[in-house]
């Protein structure tokens, strides 16, 4: 299996067996995830991280990633203290991180603006999140997470729950767990709906998944609920947010009527919709999967960078 150079645009550019052979390398990478380990596998290697949108977890962790493989990260997160500022392009910004790195890493508020960094660099582009477009390598730290939690991600009942139209994290998900034979269930805001584009491609995929308003019913046999929050910043109109705001939130009288191994998951950042009372829980599963961003990001600048394992 060769990852060497590629980019990361799409979890689409992916088949089963490739994702499936980068969440085992995953499991094997992980103690050096933790510090238990220590490797310079990357050292020398130079990671550039365009962050064109605010971040927290992608961001961090690809730079602790980096760092954990002895390599070193350069770039950005605030693009107005760029020169972008001054009219600079985005395919002269990614010509420039081309040539002080070896891969470049870029989040940017334009769906698309991954595949043309892509077409720009030399290097290898990763998709750190393209507008309301997809988020790669969050799904697979969300597939390493179900994995690790459910020992497996065939069968399970998933719930896709919040912003489905405007959460690029459910467009790359339910593609990935309709490849993984997952069954899904969309609940949403009724403006707030799966794109018709995700749902044909889980069909494409022999997956027909359920779309509803209805959480109470639709958590009741939910094996994973993966809660969104709704993503303020890519509403047109603020009176439509306002609307929406609060439609739903999981707390533990709801829980109550879920099952007993039901695990809770979460892109983050949340914000109203997950009471902070369920973060004592056995069933979240949040910051455990936050943290699954580490190892699933050293697998791929491994692969990606050197080809090398370890
Ligand atoms: N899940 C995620 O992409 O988080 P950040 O926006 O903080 O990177």
């Amino acid at each position: 299996m060769n990852f060497k150079g590629r980019d990361v645009v799409s979890i689409k550019d992916f088949s089963k067996k490739e994702i499936t052979y980068i969440l085992d390398y995953t499991k094997r990478i992980y103690p050096y995830a933790i510090g238990k380990k220590h490797t310079d596998l990357l050292k020398r290697k130079i990671l550039s991280l365009l962050f064109f949108e605010p971040s927290t977890r992608t961001r961090l962790s690809f730079e602790s990633a980096m760092n954990r493989l002895g390599g070193s990260s350069i770039g950005f997160a605030d693009p107005s203290a760029t020169s972008q500022k001054k009219g600079e392009s985005l395919s002269d910004t990614i010509r420039m991180a081309d040539a002080y790195s070896d891969i470049i890493v870029v989040r940017h508020p334009q769906e698309g603006a991954a595949r043309l960094a892509a077409e720009f660099a030399d290097s290898p582009v990763i998709n750190g999140g393209d507008g309301a477009g997809r988020h790669p390598t969050q799904c697979l730290l969300d597939l390493f997470t179900i994995q690790t939690e459910k020992k497996q991600i065939e069968g399970n009942n998933i719930v896709l729950l919040g912003d489905l139209k405007y959460g690029r994290t459910v467009h790359s998900l339910a593609y990935a767990l309709a490849l993984f034979g997952a069954e899904l269930s969309f609940v949403s805001p009724s403006n707030l709906k799966m794109p018709d584009e995700v749902i044909s491609e889980c069909k494409e995929l022999g997956v027909n998944p359920t779309s509803t308003s209805n959480l109470e019913k639709a958590i009741k046999d939910a094996d994973v609920l993966y809660v969104t929050r709704i993503q303020k910043e890519r509403f047109p109109d603020p009176a439509e947010y306002n609307r929406v705001i609060g439609s739903y939130k999981i707390d533990n009288a709801l829980l109550k009527t879920a099952q007993k191994k039901i695990i809770i998951m979460h892109p983050l950042p949340r914000v109203t919709e997950i009471d902070p009372e369920v973060d004592n829980t056995l069933h979240a599963v949040y910051f455990k999967q936050a943290f699954n961003g580490v190892p699933v990001r050293m697998a791929l600048l491994s692969l990606v960078i050197g080809g090398n394992q370890l």
